[in-house]
């Protein structure tokens, strides 16, 4: 049976550049059927929820889900649908293409977030007229778990140099949240150590001015989830610009696929969007359902249009989203 793959366009731009990555994926010898569900702020105006229960259940029982944007219903999309993959593991990438400005042309980076608990575990109260307290939760099961795969991704070579060696850095801030991120630093080296990885830490704000300073000495990243959230984004700043970034979440069965960047109304409904984040995004899709060899000529079919054009208005061009599916697909 082929994969099911659960097709949320959802809001804005999302409506562009989804239907471009499901060209590219159509474009492959690889046989997928694609479920289109809904989510997002028009799906809350017909329907009165964001996301409607059908929804839901037909992302936790598919294979993968390709997801665009919400608009000002991002929140109460996306937050559930990375449980209903259950994912522990927010991966981003985050790497300069020859031919687009970039601050650091030299930015080869991935980042794994973990992606459950941190300050995002949703534990916060207004307590008073003047007091509201948020709760962190940091365990070591799911430290260990991001830290396992950490290890796995490293030594696949699955990151930027490919090289098992390179190791990841962990990045905290133990040496003041000695509790939770002490308890996330000590189980991440732990597990690194247990596997033979290499693995060294940075202090999360030295490592904030390093790597825009030096990104050329980081490789793989393991954060704890705000971290990872904050430093991922200074990352893609690195890179130039939002229409460029993959991301995944992953499960332990599923996963969910999505463009760093939202639903860009300054520019929705024009056909001018930059479809290259949503492309890689099918890319890294390719590759967790096991299509290495096509994951790969996707990425290399982006580089090359990034590289030779034609490209999109944030890019410097003038080509629309059409023109540049239509270039990845011919290079495919
Ligand atoms: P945004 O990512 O939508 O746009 C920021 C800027 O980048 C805009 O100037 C936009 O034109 C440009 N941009 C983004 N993607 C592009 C692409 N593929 N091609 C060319 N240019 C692109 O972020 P913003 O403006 O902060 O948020 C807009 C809406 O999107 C908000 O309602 C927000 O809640 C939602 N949002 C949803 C996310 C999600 O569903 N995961 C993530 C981020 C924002
Ligand atoms: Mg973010």
């Amino acid at each position: 049976m082929p994969d099911e793959i659960v097709v949320i366009e959802g809001d804005g731009i999302g409506r562009e550049v989804v239907p471009a990555a499901v060209e590219v994926l159509e474009s492959l010898d690889v046989e997928f059927e694609f479920v289109a569900a809904d989510a997002g702020d028009a799906t809350k105006e017909a329907t009165g929820e964001a996301l409607p229960a059908e929804t839901y259940e037909r992302v936790a029982d598919a294979d993968a889900t390709l997801f665009g944007a919400a608009g000002e219903t991002a929140a109460d999309v996306i937050l559930p649908l990375r449980e209903a993959v259950d994912s522990f593991v927010n991966v981003r990438p985050a790497k300069a293409f020859p031919g687009v400005d970039a601050l650091r042309p030299e930015t080869d980076v991935v980042f794994l977030r973990e992606n459950t608990e941190g300050v995002y575990s949703g534990h916060e109260d207004r307590l008073s007229e003047d007091l509201s307290t948020l709760t962190r939760v940091v365990t070591s099961s799911a430290s260990r778990e991001l830290a396992e795969y950490a290890c796995e991704f490293v030594d696949d070579g699955r990151g930027p140099a490919g090289d098992p060696d390179e190791g990841f850095t962990v990045a905290h801030k133990a040496n003041v949240m000695r509790e939770t991120d002490g308890r996330f630093r000590e189980e991440v080296l732990d597990v690194a150590a247990e596997r033979g990885v290499d693995a060294d830490e940075e202090l999360m704000d030295a490592f904030a001015t390093k790597l825009p300073l030096d990104p050329s000495q980081y490789g793989v990243i393991v954060c704890p989830n705000l971290a990872g959230d904050v430093l991922s984004d200074l990352a893609a700043g690195l890179v130039g610009g939002l229409g460029l970034l993959p991301s995944a979440n992953v499960g332990h069965d599923n996963a969910l696929f999505e463009p760093v960047h939202g639903t860009a109304p300054d520019i929705a409904g024009k056909g001018i969007a930059n479809p290259t984040a949503a492309i890689l995004s099918a890319a890294m899709l390719l590759e967790y359902l096991g299509h290495v060899e096509e994951g790969q000529r996707v990425r290399d079919a982006v580089e090359g249009v990034l590289s030779d054009g034609p490209r999109t208005g944030d890019l410097g061009g003038s080509a629309t989203t059409d023109e540049v599916t239509a270039a990845v697909v011919d290079r495919v």
